[in-house]
């Protein structure tokens, strides 16, 4: 079974983000399941030393992180980039850094759901840089923005959400996509490199 951890970057009632999170959750392919976790249960971030304790949260994200053999992000763009919850997030995954933090090598794709019809595209970019930055191993083809996304969603037959065509089909490739770099074991140099790195450090 593979596993895929879904994070979405917003908390706003009826979020575009959130029903697009919903609708790849509703159509992953057989022999992949979801996990979850809520970015806005953790803190902001403050560097503390060593011996303090770690907010439960953190841990909680952590885990799953290391758990899942792939992760998901949806959000939105706010101000031509990420948003803070979803940097917060990455700050706190990428602590401690060794041996390995929580998410080195670990294959990640993104989407951008946005009512706008040409934004949304730095903050996917500026996710998967900083991403890559800090060793994981995202998706870099193709970008999956889902722009006017408010006229994107439709019921099918079954009653269940999804994305008219072709932002359905650009969906599944987004989806496919991460499985692959999931098989291909896409983040395995990134994390050779990593432990190279921390060896170093002496
Ligand atoms: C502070 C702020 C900044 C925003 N900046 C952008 C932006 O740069 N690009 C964009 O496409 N939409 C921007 N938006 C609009 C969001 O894309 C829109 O509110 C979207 O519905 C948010 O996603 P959600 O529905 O998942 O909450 C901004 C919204 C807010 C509140």
């Amino acid at each position: 079974m593979t596993t895929i951890l879904l994070l979405v970057g917003s908390a706003r009632p009826d979020s575009l983000n959130v029903r697009l999170s919903r609708v790849i959750e509703s159509h992953l392919p057989e022999g992949v399941t979801a996990s979850h976790f809520d970015i806005f249960s953790l803190p902001f971030y403050v560097q503390e030393g060593p011996d303090s304790p770690t907010p439960a949260p953190v841990e909680e994200l952590r885990t799953k992180l290391r758990d899942a053999d792939g992760v998901f992000i949806t959000t939105p763009e706010y101000n031509y980039s990420l948003p803070g919850v979803v940097k917060n997030a990455i700050d706190w995954a990428s602590r401690p850094m060794t041996p390995r933090h929580a998410f080195v090598g670990k294959p990640m794709n993104a989407a951008v759901a946005t009512g706008s019809a040409t934004n949304g595209i730095r903050s996917l970019v500026d996710l998967k840089r900083i991403w890559a930055a800090c060793a994981g191993a995202p998706v870099t083809t193709f970008d999956f923005v889902l722009q006017q996304a408010f006229d994107k969603f439709v019921t099918d037959e079954e009653g269940r959400e999804t994305l008219v065509e072709p932002a359905r089909a650009t969906m599944h490739f987004a989806v496919a996509n991460l499985l692959r770099s999931i098989e291909l074991d896409a983040g395995r140099n990134v994390a050779t490199n990593w432990d190279a790195y921390v060896a170093n450090l002496g």
